[in-house]
């Protein structure tokens, strides 16, 4: 498992591990550069590596049947993720789940072009694949606690609405991948319900504030965001304004036989 310190490596682990034993029980490897911290969910082993240094993916890969693929959005992920697709190949590991987003028409540089990449590269994998492409987590309004907090939430997309998902979904869905043999291939990912900016506000009880996307950039940049993925986010809300991530699926549903979770409720 690779990005087991990460939100969805996390909820991906606790889930192999209730099951652990168990029907379907499986053995969870860890691929961290970093401790797990107290409090993680139990793996049975745990290898310490990096993205970038290949003989640590070598290593983490021995004896794998499926591999978890999840990294940071960085400017390098194609890069470190395709280190990992070849340890994996090298390995024979037999399946790889990804974690991507879905594809948005005209969006072809930045994030987007960087996971459309690993995908054409997953395709042409000997390693059979699961592309779980989701919507926004719902968890991301979580960074903006104290604003919440102080009654207001921000979202600089306009009217447009987004099919929000909440996190343990894609995990749960992420799970099953891992050790079933029927999912193959692209699954779009949404939660049950498409809201927009207000809908969040008024799910959330607070405010919504919809700044101008160049005051958006500015501030996100100031607070230390790489300038890249201000970019590529700018882009995204952009395309979210047009209604890009409006669509809702049923794709959940249809892979663990119950509906998506509502989000945003308190
Ligand atoms: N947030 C959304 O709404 C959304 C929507 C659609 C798709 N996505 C995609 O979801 C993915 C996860 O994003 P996130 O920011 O939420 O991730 P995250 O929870 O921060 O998890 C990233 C994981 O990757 C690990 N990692 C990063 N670089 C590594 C390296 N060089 N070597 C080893 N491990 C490395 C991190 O380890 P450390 O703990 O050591 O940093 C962490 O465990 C991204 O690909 C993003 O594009 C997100």
């Amino acid at each position: 498992m690779i990005g087991a310190t990460g939100e969805l490596g996390r909820a991906v682990a606790s889930i192999l591990a209730a099951r652990d034993g168990g029907p379907g029980g499986v053995q969870v490897r860890a691929f961290v550069r970093r401790p797990l911290p107290a409090g993680s969910p139990p793996v049975d082993e745990v290898v310490t590596g990096d993205l970038h240094d290949r003989d640590s993916l070598r290593e983490a890969c021995a004896d794998v049947t499926a591999m978890f693929l999840v990294s940071s959005p960085t400017q390098d992920q194609v890069e470190l993720e395709t280190n990992a697709i070849e340890a994996a190949e090298a390995a024979g590991v037999e399946r790889i789940a990804k974690v991507s987003n879905i594809p948005i028409a005209g969006l072809e540089s930045g994030l987007h072009g960087n996971h459309r990449a690993i995908e054409r590269r997953l395709a042409a994998s000997s390693c059979r694949s699961t592309i779980l492409q989701p919507s926004f987590f719902s968890s991301v309004i979580d960074k903006q606690g104290d604003v919440v907090a102080r009654g207001a939430v921000v979202l600089p997309t306009g009217s447009g609405k987004i099919a929000w998902i909440d996190p343990s979904d894609i995990a749960a869905v992420a799970a099953d991948a891992l050790v079933r043999s029927d999912l193959d291939g692209p699954l779009h990912l949404t939660g049950p319900d498409a809201l927009d900016g207000d809908d969040v506000g008024a799910r959330l009880g607070v405010k919504r504030i919809d700044l101008p996307l160049d005051k958006w950039r500015e501030t996100v940049v100031a607070s230390g965001l790489d300038p890249w993925l201000a970019d590529s986010s700018v882009h995204l809300f952009e395309a979210v304004a047009r209604g890009a991530l409006a669509e809702t699926t049923d794709t959940v549903e249809r892979v663990l036989g119950r509906p998506p979770r509502r989000v945003f409720e308190r």
